[in-house]
């Protein structure tokens, strides 16, 4: 009887002590962290900084201490994207290196690090919409999929094929209180839905530039509302007592 007992309290105990661990589909990154030379992409291809770009270039070296030149190397890789086209290629990185006398690979570590340095061509109007928390919450995933779609259903990280567009999905871009947004280039396209995420993108398809902020009529990120809090003039200084008490 009693073994029998300590055969069910043996056996209850290994129930309990099996875990179910669930798992969710394994995602892999969209960026490649290592180079490989390509035709489009190898230390052959030359590259310096325009004259006007030198010149910035001059005037952002000269902000950090000579000793510590290479604490411009963040401006630097941006300045050299912009002027590549939007991306930056190995030519650009060792570049940067050779001017701020800094080894490459350091330069490499920091392109690589920071996901606003695109280590691939990318299209003339660069689209990443947001799909943290709270942008989802608000709908992002229904505005990634417009934009997709729009695109001639292109998926994240591709490119379509006129050059015109290349669309990837982002971590919180700070402007959580308008959203759904996306960045377009430079600017943000707040408090989206699929039908303003369509006009934003149809412009810049004939060419035109939508005005960025909110779309919604919203000026900035004011309550949607309206006031809810301080609708009256306030009162001035030495006005705090009602009336009766002065
Ligand atoms: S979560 Fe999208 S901007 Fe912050």
């Amino acid at each position: 009887m009693l073994s029998r007992l300590s055969r069910c309290l043996a056996s209850s105990s290994r129930v309990a002590q099996r875990r179910l661990i669930s798992t969710t589909p394994r995602r892999r990154s969209d960026a490649l962290f290592v180079h490989r030379d390509t035709p489009y992409n190898n230390p052959k291809i030359p590259f310096e900084f325009s004259p006007e770009n030198m010149k910035r270039a001059d005037d952002i070296i000269a902000r950090y201490p000579s000793q510590y030149k290479k604490a411009a190397v963040i401006p630097l890789l941006d300045l050299a994207q912009r002027q590549n086209k939007g991306w930056t290629s190995i030519s650009v990185m060792n570049y940067v290196a050779k001017l701020l006398e800094m080894p490459p690979m350091r330069v490499y570590e920091v392109a690589t690090f920071y996901t606003m340095f695109n280590r691939e061509p990318i299209g003339k109007n660069f689209v990443q919409v947001c799909t943290t928390t709270p942008c989802m919450l608000r709908g992002s995933t229904e505005i990634l999929n417009t934009v997709c779609q729009e695109l001639g259903g292109i998926t994240p990280g591709q490119t379509t094929k006129d050059g015109k567009f290349t669309v990837i999905e982002v971590e919180c871009q700070g402007a959580c209180s308008n959203a759904p947004m996306m960045v377009i280039g430079d600017d943000f396209y707040e408090d989206l839905t699929p039908e303003t995420t369509k006009k934003v993108l149809s412009a810049f398809t004939k060419g035109e530039k939508p005005k960025p902020g909110p779309q919604s009529g919203r000026h900035t990120s004011e309550n949607s509302a309206g006031f809810t809090a301080l609708t009256s003039k306030p009162y001035g200084p030495g006005e705090f007592c009602s009336p009766e008490f002065q």
